[in-house]
């Protein structure tokens, strides 16, 4: 298990990183922390320089390793440090996430031979449109087969290794790990998923955290 939590929260602005910004009584990351709590062994990538802070709020049980200047890089990171045939990458900014999403995403990848990641995602509810910088619309979308993905994510470790072994630039461009597992010829399939899992990026995803979760 991968926790990411290296980000500086740039957007959220609550003075440091966000990992540590306190939700509904507890420092975000703790939130991912107690939901990931059966797993066998857990990483966790930190800001530099913010280690013993993170451990602190993480308690005894997980490793903590210092986190890169992408998303990716702070992945790879802590992939270093995992030993298991499986892992699950999740982000410190999506707190509302529980023990039986991790449980399904690992069951769920167990159980199929052919498929090297499974993703957490929602359909996409609203209407896409295309607008040039001038914000004149140029064409609605078709959202079908269209999916939001989140974390977690679930992955065949050696596969994910694989993927992650790129030039930083590569790495700095991808949004998420399933990205780079396909673009090394992986396959990836989506595990639907309806309950609310929103990625903490500014202060009004805040509020909305805390009334979900307090
Ligand atoms: N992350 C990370 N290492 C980085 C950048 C991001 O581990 N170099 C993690 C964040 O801690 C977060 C997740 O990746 O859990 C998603 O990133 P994001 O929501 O963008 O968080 P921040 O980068 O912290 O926020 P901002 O972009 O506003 O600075
Ligand atoms: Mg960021």
């Amino acid at each position: 298990m991968v926790i990411v939590a290296a980000g500086s929260g740039t957007r959220l602005g609550a003075g440091g990183p966000k990992a540590l910004a306190e939700v509904a009584g507890r420092p975000m990351v703790a939130w991912s922390v107690a939901a990931a709590a059966a797993a066998e062994a857990m990483v966790i990538a930190t800001p530099p320089g913010h280690e013993v802070e993170i451990a602190a709020a993480c308690g005894a049980g997980p490793r903590v390793v210092s986190g890169g200047d992408s998303r990716s890089r702070s992945v790879a990171n802590a992939l270093a440090a995992v030993a298991t045939d499986l892992v699950l990458v999740h982000d410190a900014a999506r707190p509302l996430v529980t023990a039986g999403l991790f449980a399904a995403l690992e069951a769920g990848l167990r159980a199929d031979p052919h498929v090297d990641g499974l993703v957490a995602a929602a359909p996409v509810a609203d209407t896409l449109k295309r607008a040039g910088e001038d914000l004149a619309v140029a064409e609605t979308v078709s959202r079908d087969g269209l999916w939001a993905i989140q974390t977690p994510q679930a992955f065949r470790t050696e596969v994910l290794r694989r993927a992650l072994d790129v030039p930083d630039a590569v790495l700095a461009a991808a949004t998420d790990d399933a990205a780079l597992v396909e673009a090394a010829g992986g396959t990836v399939r989506i595990h639907p998923y309806y309950e609310p899992n929103l990625k903490i990026t500014t202060a009004a995803d805040m509020r909305l955290a805390e009334a979900l979760l307090g």
